[in-house]
């Protein structure tokens, strides 16, 4: 049984997810890629879950959304008009004695997080001292210490921002210099210069090298929304406001990529682009806000792990900007971002294309390139968020121990475990026919190997919502027992039922009713 490490919070997690099926490094046999990884027989059916109960509150359960599905290649232009050519880049400094490469603003924001710790150190220190009577505010206002670190943090954020802004990276390594930040491998100050990388792979288009094209494998699903537009506008009839959906593949060359599938190279975006009238976005933004962490409570994950993020520095071409950051086992992060665009991406796409992307408001007799409000959620983030929060390890009444996948039933990989008690008397015949029949309604899986305490573990480890078990009794009046995952409780149920009280439990549906 996978144990929780303090030291390294996302270690059972990655234990329990290769142990069970759900995600295993890439080409393992030949030591695996980095930040790249592969989902196994479980996996896919959560992934798959989470992604029907994502399109079906967008697209199915909304009139004016449509989903489209773009190619991962697209015209290399469409960066150019986007700013990732030019402007998606991370800056990187190498370490020249451990030779480990870094990026260099965080490397400085790590800097700034430890001086903050030094600042609660100092307030944990005085309220040892003062007690009850201690004043944490007046404390952190008027400590010379306290106040002088502050100004240390307030300056270097400044400074850092105006030297990325500015991409004065002679500053940004006279900083990491100043602030003494060593190398967390050899330890040393022996820094290269700071230099800028972008995250976008790149390939050629064509069979030779000669007069090919460089492309890029998309780093966002969004550009192949924007380049459609007009598209999805006129062949669906869409009027303002409405939204076009899609769910694929994105690819970064990240640099730090050490959180399991947290950051990775390849992985899946869900974007929703919602096109309004200009001047009604904010209104748009802050309901697709509520709309957003609504879908996401739903799923009865505890709602302290929920927070917004505002920013308050913004993309050039945002008006307003927030994520939806979830607690994590590394801590608070980004699960979804909800950003208003403004007509950016459409009026650039106009510019470089040439074409027109204006749309034609018919009630109000005139012609512009809409607002627009993107919401932006991780697949493979909101797996990570489904899978971390639902894993217990319980202690049971008898003593024993058991770990539980409490995964949202409506999401679980298998829905129900079909279990002969035994392997004889015609038990296994009577399990197989409830099998073929439930199979055609639900993600079932018969099993008889082991025993029937072993097979509930397995199917718990894997978060099973129920077990149907065939018993002698079965074969005198046509029922099973039906076991409860989080409960462990067995009711009896006959066979015709089965059907509709599972369906009752598990379906999606349920999901989708509360929203
Ligand atoms: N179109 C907007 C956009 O791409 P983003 O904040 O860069 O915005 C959106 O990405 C979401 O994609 C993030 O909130 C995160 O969930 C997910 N994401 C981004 N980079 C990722 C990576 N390297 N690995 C896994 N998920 C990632």
């Amino acid at each position: 049984m996978a144990k929780i490490d303090e030291s390294n919070p996302l270690k059972h997690t990655i234990a329990h997810a290769k142990e069970y099926g759900f995600i295993f490094p890439s080409s393992e046999i030949y030591d695996g890629l980095s930040a790249t990884y592969d989902y196994g027989q479980n996996g896919v059916q959560l992934k798959n879950n989470i992604k029907e109960y994502w399109w079906k509150a967008m697209v199915q359960m909304n009139e004016n959304i449509v989903g489209i599905d773009a190619a991962i290649f697209m015209h290399p232009t469409t960066w150019k008009a986007s700013g990732h050519v030019d402007a998606f880049n991370d800056p990187l400094i190498d370490n020249k004695d451990s030779k480990k490469r870094y990026r260099a603003d965080t490397l400085i924001e790590e800097a700034i997080a430890k001086i903050e710790s030094k600042i609660e150190k100092e307030a944990e220190k005085a309220f040892k001292r003062f007690g009850d009577s201690f004043d944490r505010e007046q404390f952190l206002t008027t400590n010379q210490r306290v106040v002088d670190y502050k100004k240390k943090i307030d300056a270097t954020n400044a400074r850092l921002k105006k030297a990325t802004e500015e991409k004065d990276f002679a500053d940004v390594k006279a900083l990491i210099e100043e602030l003494e930040i060593a190398c967390p491998v050899s330890g040393s100050r022996n820094w290269t210069d700071v230099r800028q990388f972008n995250l976008m792979f790149s390939t050629e288009l064509g069979a030779s090298a000669e007069g090919a094209n460089t492309i890029y494998l998309r780093p966002e699903t969004a550009q192949g929304i924007f380049v459609n537009f007009l598209n999805v506008q006129k062949s669906g009839r869409m009027k303002l406001p409405f939204g076009i959906a899609q769910i694929g593949k994105a690819f970064r060359n990240e640099i730090i990529a050490r959180q399991f599938i947290f950051r990775m190279r390849e992985f899946e975006q869900m974007e929703m682009q919602f096109f309004v009238k200009p001047g009604e976005e904010l209104e748009w933004y802050e309901q697709w806000k509520q709309t957003r962490l609504k879908w996401h409570k739903n799923l009865g994950i505890a709602e302290e792990n929920y927070r917004f993020h505002d920013h308050l520095n913004l993309a050039h071409y945002a008006n307003a900007a927030c994520d939806i950051e979830f607690n994590f086992p590394i801590g608070f992060k980004e699960l979804e971002g909800i950003h208003s665009r403004t007509d950016f991406d459409l009026k650039s796409h106009e510019e470089h294309s040439g074409k027109k992307l204006h749309y034609f408001d018919s009630d109000d007799n005139e012609s512009y390139v809409p607002y627009v409000i993107e919401t932006s959620i991780g697949l493979d983030r909101m797996f990570l968020a489904v899978l971390s929060s639902s894993y217990t390890d319980e202690t049971l009444e008898d003593g024993s121990e058991r770990t539980v996948l409490k995964i949202p039933y409506a999401l679980a990989p298998i829905k129900v475990g079909v279990l002969p008690l035994i392997n004889k008397d015609g038990l296994p015949e009577k399990a197989r026919e409830i099998m073929d029949k439930l199979k055609f309604d639900f993600q079932a899986q018969y099993e008889a190997k082991d025993s029937i305490g072993k097979r509930y573990r397995r199917h718990d480890a894997i978060g099973t919502p129920y077990c149907i078990t065939v018993d002698h009794q079965t074969l005198e009046d046509d029922t099973v027992t039906l076991r409860n995952r989080d409960t462990m409780l067995q009711e009896r149920i006959s066979i015709p039922e089965l059907k509709r009280q599972i369906e009752d439990r598990v379906s999606i549906n349920n999901l989708l009713r509360q929203l």
